[in-house]
């Protein structure tokens, strides 16, 4: 009890100052010629990120499946004042398709500053039963091609002291009945970005990785889907694409937007950020040496 009194809650305290605390301020023009990717970015917050980045004056790369959405947000972009902006259409289930994507992508634009991951399969709310290749089709899509995708990138963004901004739910960090596999691949992205968030800080290498814990936000995908289903109020899509990016272009760990504002507090997990430190405390930290 001594030991809890004397250190626990000073550490509490500090650790708790230390993540709901930023000392920068974010300014638009941090985003003014650097070179991002956004999946997704065909429509839903992805296309609202696209359209933020291009007023921020960035060059974007931007893919989907759909060609026609993605070539009229394109057009948007560059009216909007993007410093270029191209997409390349494709599907996420396809491996070899991210990969060279990636690759496209950088030549396109001379290199890559920040990944924006944010594309998902198609989801629809219902009781796990047996439907055993949705939850493959959505760890691949959801999870397994943002792995391939930021190894793909990981080159150019060391080089740049780049970002990869991860895009997950409050169900990638609490429970929602209906949606099993989806909250599978969003656990998933939490335990292998914060995994490697934690490898490059101990092995120096200067890329921040920003996971983004969303709410309920007001796409036509997400209103679809909870219809009639779940009752709560959504919050904006214009200002959660522009809530990411602030926090990416901050390099923030991680980015709450939800339309409660105890969230972050109340899924922040202090404990688990402590146990964290002092895991890291106990390992010989030779092994990181070399990247
Ligand atoms: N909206 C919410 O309430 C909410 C809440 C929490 C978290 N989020 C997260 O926010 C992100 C964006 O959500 P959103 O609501 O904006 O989604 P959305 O409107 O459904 O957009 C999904 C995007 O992914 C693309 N896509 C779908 N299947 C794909 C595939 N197989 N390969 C490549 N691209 C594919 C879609 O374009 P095509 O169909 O043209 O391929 C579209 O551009 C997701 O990571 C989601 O989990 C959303
Ligand atoms: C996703 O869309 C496809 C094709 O439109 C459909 O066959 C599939 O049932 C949908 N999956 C879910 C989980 O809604
Ligand atoms: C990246 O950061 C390192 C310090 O970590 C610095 O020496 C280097 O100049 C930076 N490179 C770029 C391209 O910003
Ligand atoms: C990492 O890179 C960022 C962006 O270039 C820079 O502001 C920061 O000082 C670098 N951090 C370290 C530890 O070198």
């Amino acid at each position: 009890m001594a030991f809890m009194k004397k250190y626990l809650l000073p550490i509490l305290v500090l650790f708790l100052a230390y993540y709901y605390s930023t000392n920068e301020e974010f300014r638009p023009e941090m985003l003014q010629g650097k070179k991002v990717i956004v999946t997704g970015a065909s429509k839903g917050i992805g296309r609202e990120m696209a359209y933020h980045l291009s007023t921020m004056g960035a060059h974007v790369v931007l893919t989907a499946r759909s060609k026609e959405s993605l070539q009229k947000v394109v057009s948007r972009c560059l009216e909007l004042g993007a410093a270029s902006a191209h997409y390349i259409a494709g599907t996420m289930e396809d491996m070899t398709f991210a990969k060279q994507f990636v690759a496209e992508a950088g030549k396109l634009m001379g290199g890559l500053d920040m990944l924006i991951l944010n594309h998902i399969t198609n989801t629809s709310l219902t009781l796990f039963r047996d439907d055993i290749l949705s939850v493959r089709k959505t760890m691949e899509v959801n999870f397994f091609s943002y792995v391939v995708l930021s190894v793909a990138a990981l080159p150019m963004l060391k080089q740049s002291n780049g970002s990869i901004v991860v895009i997950s739910s409050l169900a990638g960090k609490m429970v929602h009945p209906l949606i099993a596999p989806y909250s599978a691949s969003k656990f998933a992205l939490d335990g292998f970005f914060s995994t490697i968030r934690k490898e490059y800080f101990l092995s120096n290498i200067n890329v921040s990785i920003t996971l983004c814990v969303l709410g309920l936000i007001d796409t036509d995908a997400a209103m679809e889907a909870v219809s009639g289903i779940i009752n709560i109020q959504a919050s904006p899509k214009e200002e959660c694409a522009l809530e990411i990016i602030k926090g990416a272009a901050l390099r923030k760990e991680e980015v709450y937007y939800d339309n409660s504002r105890w969230t972050p507090i109340l899924l922040g997990n202090p404990g688990r950020k402590i146990m964290e430190f002092f895991t890291v405390k106990s390992y010989n930290l030779e092994k990181f040496a070399t990247n």
